[in-house]
């Protein structure tokens, strides 16, 4: 994929992105790490065009993600599974195709079916969020971004709220997507998942990319401050 950011900031009551010029191609699978406040998730959503910079630009794969476009080629997973807590896993999923993408219903439940099969839910997917586990719903929850077949998938912390093994049974099923000819960008704390299924890393500090690099960077920091973050996340 290709990034680039041309004099981004952002900022909420103050800056909190500074000035950011980053050019990247080539790469399919962008890991985001950094310490709580870092700007992980500001960058994240500034790219995935759910909010919109306070100044400078994001092209990605030559389109500006202002552009209404853009919202139809990504899809989205929040750190908290976000699901409708009245509808089933399968009906959240065909509510957004029939709404959104004007599927009909036998084309949603085909599509729903296809991804909660594929993030292994197929015997869950009639349940209520909350009658799942937290692992099942955060799957449900790729399965639905994945639904919308989007060219790049963001993933903001999928398993902040998991234990350590639905945490694992999360990301290996996030691995297993690795084929599906999509792109994408993660936030994660969890060091072994950049490792296993990042090709580039990206280490925010203070609203800004401090370090980036293939995931062997992190074993070789140059700088103190990423240094730093790798003896406290070890
Ligand atoms: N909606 C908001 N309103 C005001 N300030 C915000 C808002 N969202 C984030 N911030 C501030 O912007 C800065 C960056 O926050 P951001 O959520 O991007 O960090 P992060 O790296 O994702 O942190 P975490 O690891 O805790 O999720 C923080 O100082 C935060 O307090
Ligand atoms: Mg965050």
């Amino acid at each position: 994929m290709k990034i680039e950011l041309n004099n981004l900031s952002h900022e909420y009551d103050v800056e909190v992105l500074h000035n950011l010029n980053f050019d990247l191609s080539k790469y399919k699978s962008i890991g985001i790490i950094g310490v709580s406040g870092s700007g992980k998730s500001t960058l994240i959503r500034l790219m995935s065009g759910i909010e919109k910079p306070t100044s400078g630009e994001i092209i990605i794969n030559g389109m500006n993600v202002a552009n209404e476009a853009h919202k139809k080629r990504v899809g989205f997973v929040f750190q908290n599974h976000n699901l409708f807590p009245h509808l089933s896993l399968k009906k959240n999923i065909t509510l957004v195709l029939e709404k959104t993408r004007d599927k009909s219903k036998e084309e949603a439940n085909k599509t729903a079916e296809k991804y909660l099969n594929l993030l292994h839910l197929s015997d869950q997917m009639d349940k209520l969020p909350k009658n799942v586990s937290g692992g099942q719903a955060q799957r449900a929850s790729i399965a639905r971004a994945l639904s919308i077949n989007p060219e790049i998938v963001f993933l903001d912390e999928p398993t902040a709220s998991l234990d350590p093994i639905l945490t694992h049974e999360v990301l290996t099923a996030v691995e297993e997507l690795r084929d599906l000819g999509k792109e994408f960008v993660f936030v994660t704390h969890v060091l072994s998942f950049v490792h296993d299924f990042a090709d580039y890393v990206i280490y925010m500090y203070q609203g800004k990319i401090w370090e980036h690099g293939l995931p062997s960077m992190l074993d070789n920091p140059k700088t103190h401050e990423l240094k730093e973050f790798m003896r406290k996340v070890r």
